[in-house]
């Protein structure tokens, strides 16, 4: 360890887990707002659970008085340290009330009460009450919550905070206003509000007919941006009673959004705070991806309510128990607005690239962690996106409708409470006579399973076996792996590609075969249907790819099997490449290719997602020793001869897709431009770049601009900068358009990238202290394989730069940023000692906050 560097927190560890020796029933909070001093008064009620000290958690935090049943007390009764206030000799029930000063205008970290742009937000999950008042700021106390905000009325007009506002009132130049929360709550889920900021207002009648007054709150001028959000909530409202039975249990629902957020979005009872990026959306500023993604953050945060906030978790181990379900409940809505297929494919595309990497590397942990230095380190793809593949293999093997039975159980027995794993898990066993004990391992044990097959056809008994094997390979800490239990949703086709046979298969052993009877010629499986489990198929040949491409009658698993397909394509191309050969297009993946798009008018949305070839990270997932240049030139090189070689069907679907009105984001319309922006993509590659720039400049829907512009980054000359010259002038005023700006610029795979993402980082518009524009440009280069991972070593110098200072203002962004030299040792050894000095770099920083120390030292591990 550097001289000077903080020594980083102890590990927590699940098996050290003691129940709270104090609950709290009751909180009074009385804030006075000053961005410079706040005064925070809290007024505890404690009852007694166990021997010992109280103990409050409290950071950053001046203690200003302290009561004990109204009784002031010296010095001499409580030891204050930089993260806690105890008390020895306490009552069994007693009352204690804190003052605190505490400094909103200095907190960088977003974490806590800090201000952005003119108002005062908050965001406590998981540990930033303690940063507000001395509490025990653990999940598992619950309470109920009385709130006075005092603040300028000129200022901060509006005063929000959980719950219903009960009194509100005005003395001289100062408002204030109370809010009361029913419902008991973590101290997580606190929030509170004073802005000056405006309202788009709507209600929504429960299924048992009671009125909720429905509030997003935004900037003045935002309010035009905000109807997608407000169809979205009312749309999942009542998604959650027609599909779970669950009802709002408060008479109001009020969004904030706020330029300056870590996370996406945060589900603080009756009073989300969101991520502007996540609120704001019109067609001329917002792709059709940003639509789905403001409607997709916004039902997860609602689903929370009762995913989260009235079943909450015991601790941080659990965050699953909460992210996963609400990520599995956000799929579902999503699959039943437009395409389930193409979401299925779409969210499989992502947890590949992202998780499945992670799983790989050694930043791998379990979907329950046993063990963390810094828990806002695990708000992870494992975390939310495997742990909703768990619970969708808890639906897959029991069925639909035990699985709506085991969430009416867990919703029942841990209402109010803060729950585990094992009651979710107690909940869907009761619900079905199946055996789940073994699902429990896909908590505990981190890595992503392979699974290879064996086959063999008796033509004179008539019978198909098929053999079946897992292998998960070491992660940390996790040198031998138990089986996993896994839900194999299968098909058998026959020659014609009709099914002749379906079921669920349960894989539960090392190896385990199956056979299947009455069936007379060989037939052709179709495993891991609409991706029944989170793992690797092996051992599929080109042969039986290409035809699941054809024929599947799972969608997803014939966009899989193309997936497949061209992964193996375009890795035997990346190969000759390195041996000096000249690319040649494989003529099955031109056929392929080639019958998708003839057929696209079926289905546009699926067909855009098929055109689409495997992402440069996934060709490199699956190299021994990841070449990025050879990867990029191949996957370029595949792009350009598609483009042509098919250049008048590409043509005619651009043609064929384009009379779609930029106003318009319904289903077809985002299908139609999926399908002609693909188009657009590979004519593109094949130098016909005419037509992106008319549809750059014709441009008043933001999915086409964008989508054009792209396309023109590639181009290292006047026309690329003309077009970012116009963007930026006519878009500097929105930050969320202006975000695009800087990340299409950090994602080109034009040469110069490198070079102008460092100059980036010097403009006037880029801002370390703004989430949204590091993730815009920094977190984009970083994704960026060919250019972050450039010879030279330039490019993880400039992230490892960023780094360095961020880490001193907002370390949680700062850790977020290594994980991407997380997977170091999977390339060439110039690059590996190029990264692995910087991520010495990194720890050898004096005063590293804990994040990014468990971050960088993982990373090394
Ligand atoms: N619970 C929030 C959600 O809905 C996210 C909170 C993020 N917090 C963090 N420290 N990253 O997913
Ligand atoms: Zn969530």
């Amino acid at each position: 360890m550097a001289d000077g560097q903080i020594s980083p927190r102890k590990a927590i560890n699940l098996a050290d887990y003691t129940p709270p020796v104090f609950l709290v029933d009751e909180v009074a909070l009385d804030f006075t707002l000053d961005p410079a001093a706040t005064i925070v008064r809290a007024t505890l009620n404690l009852r007694r659970q166990a021997p010992g000290p109280l103990a409050l958690d409290g950071r950053d935090l001046e203690l200003l008085s302290i009561k004990l049943n109204g009784e002031a007390l010296g010095g001499n009764r409580y030891v204050l340290t930089e993260s806690s206030l105890t008390l020895d000799d306490v009552p069994d029930v007693f009352t204690l009330e804190t003052e605190v000063k505490i400094i909103p205008e200095t907190n960088t970290e977003l974490s806590g009460l800090y201000m952005s742009g003119t108002g005062f937000f908050t965001q406590c999950e998981p540990e930033g009450f303690r940063k507000i008042t001395f509490f025990p700021d653990r999940p598992d106390v619950m309470a109920r919550y009385k709130v006075t905000l005092r603040a300028d009325q000129s200022k901060y007009p509006v005063l929000l905070s959980n719950g219903n506002n009960t009194a509100s009132g005005a003395a001289g130049t100062q408002i204030w206003a109370t809010w009361e929360d029913p419902h008991p709550k973590p101290s997580y889920l606190f929030a509170l509000v004073a802005a000056d900021l405006v309202a788009v207002k709507d209600s929504f009648t429960t299924a048992s007919g009671r009125e909720v007054a429905l509030g997003i709150w935004v900037a003045a001028g935002d309010e035009t941006r905000c109807g997608h959000a407000m169809y979205a909530l009312k749309n999942a409202m009542k998604w959650d009673e027609d599909t779970f039975g669950l009802e709002y249990d408060l008479d109001i629902f009020n969004i904030a959004a706020v330029s300056d957020f870590n996370a996406g979005a945060m589900e603080n009872k009756g009073l989300n705070i969101f991520n502007t990026a996540y609120v704001l959306a019109s067609p001329a500023t917002a792709t059709d991806a940003d639509f789905q993604g403001v409607e997709r953050v916004i039902a997860h945060e609602y689903f929370h309510n009762w995913t989260g906030d009235r079943v909450t978790c015991r601790d941080w181990f659990q965050l699953s128990l909460k992210e996963g379900l609400t990520v599995f409940r956000d799929q579902e809505y999503m699959a039943d607005q437009f395409s389930a297929a193409v979401k299925r494919i779409s969210d499989v595309r992502s947890l590949r690239a992202t998780q499945f990497r992670d799983d790989a590397g050694p930043l791998a942990h379990p979907v329950r962690p046993a063990s963390y230095l810094e828990i806002n380190n695990f708000y992870t793809t494992t975390i939310y996106e495997k742990g909703a593949e768990v619970v969708r293999m808890y639906r897959t093997l029991i069925g639909r409708e035990a699985f709506r039975k085991g969430m009416d159980i867990y919703i029942a027995e841990n209402d109010n409470s803060a729950a585990t794993v094992e009651d979710f898990f107690a909940a869907m066993q009761a619900a079905t006579a199946i055996d789940l004990k073994q699902i429990m391992r896909w908590y505990e044990q981190a890595g992503t399973p392979e699974v290879s097959f064996d086959e063999s056809h008796d033509p004179a008994a008539q019978t198909y076996t098929l053999t079946l094997r897992q292998h998960t390979a070491p992660t940390p800490g996790q040198p031998v792996k138990q089986p996993f239990m896994i839900p194999v949703a299968m098909g058998l086709l026959d020659a014609t590609g009709r099914d002749i046979h379906t079921e669920t298969l349960i894989l539960a052993q090392p190896e385990q075969s199956f056979t299947f009877h009455n069936i007379s010629e060989p037939p052709t499986p179709s495993l891991f249907r609409n991706f029944s489990a989170p793992v690797k198929l092996q051992g599929q040949s080109r042969q039986r790819l290409a035809f699941l491409a054809a024929k599947d009658t799972d969608l997803f698993n014939r966009w899989d099997a193309m997936q497949q397909y061209a992964t193996l394509v375009l890795l035997d191309a990346v190969k000759a490449h390195q041996a000096g050969q000249a690319f040649a297009l494989d003529a099955g993946l031109l056929e392929a290719v080639t019958a998708t798009l003839r057929d696209a008018a079926r289905d546009p949305a699926f067909a855009a997602e098929a055109l689409l070839l495997p992402a440069e990270t996934l060709l490199a997932d699956a190299m021994s020793i990841v070449d990025p240049d050879a990867i990029r030139f191949v996957r370029e090189a595949a792009r350009k001869a598609l483009g042509e070689t098919l250049r008048e069907d590409f043509f005619a679907a651009y043609a064929q897709f384009a009379a779609v009105a930029a106003s318009d984001v319904s289903g077809h319309a985002i299908a139609s431009r999926a399908l002609k922006n693909a188009a657009l993509g590979y004519l593109s590659a094949a130098g016909d770049t005419t037509l992106a720039g008319a549809q750059f400049l014709s441009g008043e829907n933001m999915t086409d601009t964008l989508a054009a512009l792209v396309n023109v980054a590639e181009l290292a000359d006047e026309r690329r900068d003309d077009a970012f010259a116009s963007f930026y002038d006519q878009w500097r005023a929105n930050a969320l358009v202006l975000d695009k700006w800087f990340s299409v610029q950090a994602r080109a795979g034009a040469p110069d990238t490198l070079a102008r993402v460092q100059a980036l980082t010097k403009h006037k518009d880029f801002d370390l202290r703004n989430p949204n524009r590091v993730r815009a440009l920094i977190g984009a280069f970083a994704a960026n394989p060919s250019k972050f991972h450039e010879a030279s070593g330039a490019g993880y110098q400039l992230l490892a730069d960023t780094i360095f200072t961020l880490d001193e203002t907002n370390p949680q962004i700062a850790a977020r940023l290594t994980t991407a030299m997380g997977s170091w040792r999977r390339y060439d050894t110039a690059r590996q000692s190029l990264m692995k000095a910087q991520l010495e770099r990194i720890l050898a920083k004096e005063k590293l906050s804990p994040n990014t120390y468990e971050m960088a030292s993982k990373a090394l591990a």
